[in-house]
């Protein structure tokens, strides 16, 4: 597939097929994300990548906490509770408008609405999860970087045919995936993502997320 094929078809994909992901195959795409810049070629990311009985305990721990302690919520690093400020909030607003709607969650449905974000937790139920950390005395720039990389996996899989979702929202109950994974103390568990076929039968996976067009964000200098 061509690049720019690869980053039309990408879209975050949220119901999997139970099909395998093999090993080599995650490889390969590691093999390909591992080419992505970064500020003076430090490549601070780090990955766990998480399959059967490691992603089943990994599952099992985090809803099992997640119900226990709800409220332990949020990122071990700086956050600053995400946009809450137009035009973010209401870019927000309209994607969960049309994804809930799409899985047929009536607005201000709390439970519903706390098992669906609970599926992030199952990796959407993923044969492959990863989670992406980074040493904790690193500055912001290498957040760039790993984003540099992530995306340049979630192409390599889209050129595969393959689906993923980043998930932030594995910045909560980070506590249990450090535990889980063994990941030491001097890192922040930054993302993760689910990795696998997507179900094209599901309706989620029909989402389309808007975009702005260039001139609502690009000034022209110059030219
Ligand atoms: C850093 C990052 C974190 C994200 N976290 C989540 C998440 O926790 N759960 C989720 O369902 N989607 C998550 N997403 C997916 C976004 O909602 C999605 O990328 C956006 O709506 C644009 O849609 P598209 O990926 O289909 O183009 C995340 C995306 C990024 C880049």
């Amino acid at each position: 597939m061509l690049l720019n094929d690869a980053l039309r078809a990408r879209r975050s994909i949220r119901a999997f097929r139970p099909d395998p992901v093999p090993e080599a195959l995650v490889r390969e795409l590691l093999e390909e994300a591992r080419l992505a810049p970064s500020g003076t070629n430090i490549q601070p990311w780090k990955v766990h990548v998480v399959s059967g009985a490691v992603r089943a305990l990994l599952e099992q721990e985090v809803l099992a906490h997640r119900e226990t302690n709800p409220a332990d919520s949020g990122a071990e690093f700086p956050r600053r509770g995400g946009a809450r400020r137009d035009p973010y909030l209401g870019r927000m607003r309209t994607l969960g408008k049309a994804m809930y709607g799409l899985l047929e969650i009536p607005k201000g449905d709390q439970a519903a609405n706390w098992r669906q974000w609970g599926r992030n937790y199952q990796f959407f139920d993923a044969p492959v999860g990863l989670i992406f950390t980074i040493d904790n005395d690193l500055d912001a720039m290498s957040f760039l970087d790993i984003g540099m990389f992530i995306q340049t996996l979630m192409l390599a899989a889209a050129a595969r045919g393959l689906g993923t979702c980043a998930q932030g929202a594995w910045n909560n109950y980070w506590t249990v995936t450090k535990r889980v994974l063994g990941v030491p103390d001097e890192q922040y568990v930054v993302c993760g993502l689910s990795l696998g076929w997507p179900d094209e039968t599901a309706a989620v996976n029909t989402l389309v997320a808007d975009r702005e067009p260039v001139d609502g964000f690009a000034v022209f200098h110059g030219f």
